[in-house]
């Protein structure tokens, strides 16, 4: 099954990717972005609430990815466009592994990555340097995306739960997630997974050229609430 399709919608979405080229020369050029790296104890056992509706979870096949691509059907807004971009540019990269949570009709409705050390090198070769090689207890979700139709039923929080799970079973004793600061959908998900506040990563763009830079968030352990004030002021001391 192709990606791409022909129709108006794809059309129109084709012609705004040349604009999404555009803005990403304008982030390259000049940005500040912040991200948080969160950390989950795969130890600790967690309760979240069943998903809106039925799923499981299993490994991406090529077939899924014109469902979850998607630019035929409706004209998508800039940052639908970029997620997608980013998705087929990951899938392409050979990160292992991609899952992919499905309907009871083994419709694809989420994407995500669950990562072992193994693939630190292709992680460096992707990232370049913006995502920290892992140790062999460590694991990282990345990547993570719900289709627009299913977003709010539960899908997310499930999921990581499900990955959590699997971590543990791997035996693996962390799991870690960057997620941007201003991604506050992902940020209060990751806190009903029982991540918290590990490190911030500061990228700063300037003429093509990106410097990265990271914080050890060192205060109580004990207290996350503390931890997020002080990774918020750490970061708003950078913009
Ligand atoms: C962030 C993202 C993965 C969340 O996926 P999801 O499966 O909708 O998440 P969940 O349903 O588990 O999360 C529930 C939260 O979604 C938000 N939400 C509720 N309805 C929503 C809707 N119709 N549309 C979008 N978000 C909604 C609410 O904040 C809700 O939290 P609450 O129930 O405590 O109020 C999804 O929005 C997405 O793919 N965003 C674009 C890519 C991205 O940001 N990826 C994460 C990178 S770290």
């Amino acid at each position: 099954m192709s990606i791409f399709r022909f129709t108006p919608s794809a059309a129109v979405n084709a012609c705004k990717i040349a604009l999404l080229v555009l803005l990403e020369v304008k982030r390259r050029f000049y940005s500040n972005t912040i991200y948080y790296i969160l950390r989950r104890n795969l130890s600790v056992r967690v309760q979240v609430p069943l998903p809106r509706i039925s799923l499981s979870l299993r490994e991406l096949r090529a077939d899924d990815i014109p469902a979850l691509i998607n630019i035929h059907e409706r004209i998508l807004t800039i940052p639908e466009l970029w997620e997608r971009v980013r998705i087929l540019n990951m899938i392409n990269s050979g990160i292992q592994t991609p899952y992919v949570a499905v309907t009871v009709k083994d419709e694809p409705c989420h994407l995500a990555w669950l990562i072992d050390s193994r693939s630190n090198e292709k992680i460096q070769s992707f990232f370049k340097g913006a995502v920290k090689p892992l140790s062999t207890h460590e694991l990282l979700f990345e990547f993570v995306f719900t289709l627009e139709k299913y977003r709010g039923l539960g899908i997310q929080v499930w999921r990581s739960l499900k990955f959590a799970e699997k971590g543990a079973a791997m035996g693996a004793k962390w799991a870690l997630g960057y997620i941007k600061k201003t991604n506050e959908t992902s940020l209060k998900n990751a806190q009903k997974n029982e991540f918290k506040p590990y490190m911030i990563r500061f990228d700063r763009w300037r003429l093509f050229c990106r410097k990265t830079e990271y914080r050890l968030l060192e205060q109580d352990q004990t207290d996350p609430c503390v931890k997020v004030r002080v990774a918020k002021k750490v970061a708003s001391a950078f913009n």
